[in-house]
């Protein structure tokens, strides 16, 4: 997957039957009328296989991995075998997983471990909650994820993406301003160039979180906003394409 590009990301979370393939070929043929945007779809496990197959131009992934390699793991799915089903990427650490599953910042840190080594573009979520922006410690909760959560260089490699997602603008149509979206994409960006020197300055930021055709435009115009990671919107070609052409006008 090309790094520079804008990076457009689905996540399908616990939506998607085998019918919905036809919907996932649409999406494909929306990311492949715009080659200068990098899409990807991550949609539930099940999937996985039959969309990489199915899908030409659109990269394929898990939306959570175990960071075991392999063993006595009842349910869990592994970083190899979602590459092994033809996955290119993998989300780790989304809020809703932290908080139904209580994963906490080092298990999250692992599992990005376990994706890196096996060589997937791993995408890993931070943001904070309603109640700690509305008290001001937001920029602080997401320095101390970032701290905890992202692995050390020689693992992180090329392959790590960061998405801020504040917790409370997902799935809710509300988003923070452009300024609180810069100021804190840009205290990203600075943590990434502490701690991964030239490799931070080209780690893709997401920004993610009640992203959709109408205001992807601005926020993917932001500085330090390099692709966007998409729940609701992207479940229909039809809302997702409009984010995809969106990103090609900065690409
Ligand atoms: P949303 O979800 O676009 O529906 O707000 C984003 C996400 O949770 O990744």
């Amino acid at each position: 997957m090309e790094r520079t590009a804008p990076l457009i990301v689905a996540n399908w979370k616990m939506n998607g039957l085998a019918a919905d393939i036809a919907e996932i070929g649409r999406i494909a043929e929306a990311a492949q009328a715009e080659p200068t945007v990098s899409v990807a779809l991550c949609p539930p496990f099940t999937l996985i296989a039959a969309a990489a197959l199915t899908s030409p131009g659109l990269s394929i992934g898990g939306q959570d991995c175990d960071p075991h390699e392999k063993g006595a793991h009842t349910g869990c799915i592994s970083a190899q075998m979602i590459a092994d089903a033809g996955g290119e990427l993998v989300i780790v650490g989304h809020s809703e997983r932290r908080a139904d599953q209580d994963e906490t910042s080092q298990l999250v840190r692992n599992k990005a471990e376990a994706a890196l080594t096996t060589g997937l573009l791993t995408i890993v979520c931070v943001g904070e909650s309603e109640a700690e922006r509305d008290a001001g410690h937001a920029e602080s909760v997401v320095a101390d994820m970032l701290a905890c959560s992202l692995p050390d260089g020689e693992v992180a490699g090329k392959r790590l993406v960061v998405a801020y997602e504040p917790v409370w603008a997902i799935g809710t149509g509300r988003t923070p301003t452009n300024d609180d979206i810069a100021a804190m994409h840009a205290m990203i960006r600075a943590q990434l160039l502490k701690r991964y020197g030239d490799d931070g300055a080209t780690m893709p930021i997401l920004y993610g979180g009640s992203m959709k055709g109408s205001n992807a435009t601005e926020i993917l115009a932001l500085a330090n906003v390099d692709g966007g990671l998409i729940g609701g919107a992207s479940l229909k070609a039809v809302d997702f394409a409009p984010i995809i052409n969106a990103a090609a006008l900065h690409a």
